[in-house]
């Protein structure tokens, strides 16, 4: 890029400051100073003016927006591992590159997944709320507050890719047995090291695990994966975690079974239609049948500012006229 003029990259929404500093001194960025998602309104403005689009997974850059784009914009650098809030194929079509930031968030959120896995059978939201509110704690009791515990427990991940793998570590680590079912079989020696079961049908994993963790992308195939018939084949003894995308589970279904007791519990960081959040979902979690987290799994300084470098790197690598190392493909 050097010499060259310096790309308009518009960046949708608030970064850490290391990150606005670095898109400052590389490009000419212009940067959202309020923290809040644009409207469609200044999203479509933004598309016409920029070389470079930075959103996030709170701008729904769908077909129309992207028919409407100004003949500059050329890439669409995703700070954001999932690409369901872009039409891929549709920038594809227009000769829009588009790109993501894997890889830097996967450990963050493994971490998130592994204590929701912990939060809800070992009734941990409930346990941290007993001082805080109640003054008179008559203290320990053999009896009082009694969990299931997870060691010893069948654990079946819904996705093996990176964060799915990620979170097996964890739970083997944890003394959880691991099952897993995934479009193609990991490699032998990675089910070698997590001595992990593959599952061919998911029906079968879903009827036989103790705990079930949604770690696969959101596409058009994986929409209401867990469908209410498939989530009814759980034991009802079985928790259910989810730190991938909301609309992989059919969260009607979801809170229909929890509420009549056809399922021990769930820890939910993502939701059907956020930030929007069913009501319903808040009484479980009255009821401790649910521990509910705002869309957080991979939310840390340290994994913002790897994902603005790699937004940063992405955008550079592009405008040498080189393949950006996270193209999306449609
Ligand atoms: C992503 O980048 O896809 C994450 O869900 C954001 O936390």
């Amino acid at each position: 890029m050097a010499g060259k003029k310096k790309p308009l990259v518009v960046i949708t929404r608030k970064l850490p400051d290391p990150v606005e500093t670095r898109m400052r001194e590389l490009f000419d960025a212009r940067l959202n100073v309020e923290d809040r998602a644009m409207t469609r309104d200044e999203l479509a403005a933004a598309m016409c003016e920029a070389d470079v689009l930075v959103p996030t997974i709170t701008d729904r850059v769908d077909a129309e927006l992207i028919e409407q784009a100004g003949p500059n914009l050329k890439l669409i650098a995703s700070l954001s591992n999932g690409v369901d809030h872009i039409d891929v194929t549709a920038a594809s079509k227009k000769g829009i590159t588009v790109t993501n930031t894997p890889n830097v968030l996967t450990e963050d959120t493994a971490d998130m997944t592994m204590a929701l896995m912990l939060a809800v059978p070992r009734r941990l939201a409930e346990g941290a709320n007993v001082l805080p509110s109640d003054k008179k704690w008559a203290g320990w009791s053999p009896t009082w507050m009694l969990g299931r515990r997870i060691w010893g427990k069948r654990l079946g991940i819904v996705g093996m890719g990176r964060i799915g793998t990620a979170v097996a570590r964890r739970a083997k680590a944890f003394g959880l047995s691991i099952h897993y079912h995934n479009r193609h079989r990991v490699l032998q020696s990675v089910e070698d090291e997590l001595e992990a079961t593959y599952w061919e049908s998911l029906d079968q994993m879903l009827a036989r695990m103790d705990i079930i963790s949604v770690n696969c992308p959101s596409t058009p195939a994986t929409f209401h994966l867990l469908s209410g018939r498939r989530l009814a084949l759980m034991q009802p003894t079985a928790y259910l975690v989810n730190t991938a995308r909301g609309d992989i589970i059919d969260e009607d279904a979801l809170i229909k079974l929890l509420h009549d007791g056809k399922l021990a519990g769930a820890g939910l960081d993502v939701y059907e239609n956020e930030p929007a959040l069913n009501t319903k979902l808040l009484r479980l979690a009255a009821k401790n049948k649910v521990v509910l987290l705002p869309h957080m799994g991979s939310a840390t300084l340290e994994g913002r500012i790897d994902m603005g470098e790699k937004v940063i790197i992405n955008i550079r690598t592009f405008f040498d006229g080189h393949r950006p190392p996270d193209r999306v493909l449609p």
